[in-house]
């Protein structure tokens, strides 16, 4: 496939990096085993701030994370059996946002309406998931498809990565296969050629074919021999909001995209490794293998794509309007996707109530782009 600049498209690459999201879909705000019952997390997904608790007898909730008495944010408060105590002055929240209760109301006058916003919440694949958009959809929407997950033949390592920027430049970095040289100490691959590339409505899926060498391709089984090239097909899928990338049943790693805000975004991530070992020697090493792998392998080649893409960021900054010279079509695709299913949710929003896509940048674009385990994960978190 023919890589090429695309500079029609210049107008819809310098916005991409300021768009908001489409709230009509699932997003994992935090790790499930973080959350004990009793518990409060705030999490942010696109500027709303939510407070995510789970109640005394395991069960999830999200709440809009500001307390309609005086605005403090509720998950300063306390669970209080199935309910959410207000830090302040006690007011009682359930998981419809109703307040139920205000401890010094006397006896039998009428509580006053006061009421915040609920969110669909589930857990799933150990992660916490919560839906910021019309919530009558929210049943209609899957989560990612995760076959590994529940397999005992492939060993999962589960991570975080905290970026400084904004989601489309993590998305961009994720279709990218062309930066094996950024890996290059960390079993980077070699010679990616772009094979297939389709689009559809919410997806984008880009083939490459990639070539891995080394004792520790094949110890993961990306290589035949350690010192004999091997070349195999890789497939990225951008299933919006979320990333999967998939090398020929060897090896896999799902991406689940939070965006927090312009500047900020996170990543859920799981690796999955097809080792060549027998299922009774996998079976009893593999918490053993998975943080070592995590430490010495996974944290550093998450790390150093935060970097480039926190470098790319602070380069946009300074000049949004600076003309990038990009030739991947794989990524032109990635940036149709991001702000069609933008535009598709800002259409369906009534202007007045649409809290996830009220920045001034996003209602520019609107304008001006009408074509277009119990897992102790704390300290794997990869921070700037
Ligand atoms: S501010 Fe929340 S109860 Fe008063
Ligand atoms: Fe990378």
């Amino acid at each position: 496939m023919e890589l090429a600049t695309d500079l029609h498209n210049q107008a819809l690459r310098t916005s991409v990096h300021e768009v908001g999201i489409n709230g009509n879909y699932w997003y994992a705000v935090g790790w499930a085993n973080q959350l004990k019952p009793g518990e409060v997390m705030p999490v942010t997904i696109w500027h709303q701030a939510i407070a995510v608790y789970r109640d005394a007898f395991g069960h999830l909730h999200a709440l809009e994370d500001a307390c309609p008495h005086k605005g403090v944010a509720l998950h300063k408060g306390k669970v209080q059996g199935d309910l959410l105590a207000c830090r302040y002055h006690g007011w009682e929240f359930n998981s419809e946002g109703q307040c139920v209760s205000i401890p010094y109301l006397p006896e039998g006058q009428k509580l006053p309406c006061a009421q915040v916003q609920a969110y669909p919440v589930q857990e799933k694949y150990h992660l916490i998931w919560v839906f910021p958009g019309d919530r009558a959809l929210a049943e209609t929407k899957a989560l990612p498809d995760i076959p590994e997950f529940d397999d005992p033949d492939w060993l999962m390592v589960p991570s975080t990565a905290c970026f400084q920027a904004h989601f489309s430049f993590c998305n961009e970095n994720s279709v990218d296969l062309f930066h094996g040289f950024l890996h290059e100490h960390q079993q980077g691959w070699f010679d990616p050629v772009l094979t297939r590339l389709q689009e559809t409505d919410a997806t984008v899926i880009a083939e490459f074919q990639v070539s891995y060498k080394g004792h520790l391709a094949k110890f993961l089984g990306l290589s035949e021999h350690a010192n004999q090239v091997t070349t195999r097909p890789v497939v990225v899928e951008y299933h919006y909001p979320h990333f999967s990338c998939k090398l020929q049943g060897m090896s896999s790693n799902y991406m689940m995209r939070l965006p927090v805000s312009a500047t900020e975004s996170r990543s859920f991530v799981f690796f999955f490794f097809k080792l060549r070992l027998p299922s009774w020697v996998l079976k009893p090493l593999k918490p053993a293998l998975e943080r070592l792998l995590r430490r010495l392998l996974i944290l550093q080649f998450l790390a150093q794509d935060v970097e480039m893409v926190e470098s790319e960021q602070l380069n946009h900054l300074k000049d949004p309007a600076w003309r990038r010279v990009e030739i991947n079509p794989a990524v032109f695709a990635v940036q149709r996707l991001m702000v069609r299913q933008y535009l598709q949710f800002t259409e369906a929003q009534p202007v007045h109530s649409n809290a996830i896509a009220s920045t001034s940048s996003t209602k520019s674009l609107a304008v001006n782009e009408q074509s277009p385990t119990a897992m102790g994960l704390a300290s794997d978190v990869v921070r700037s």
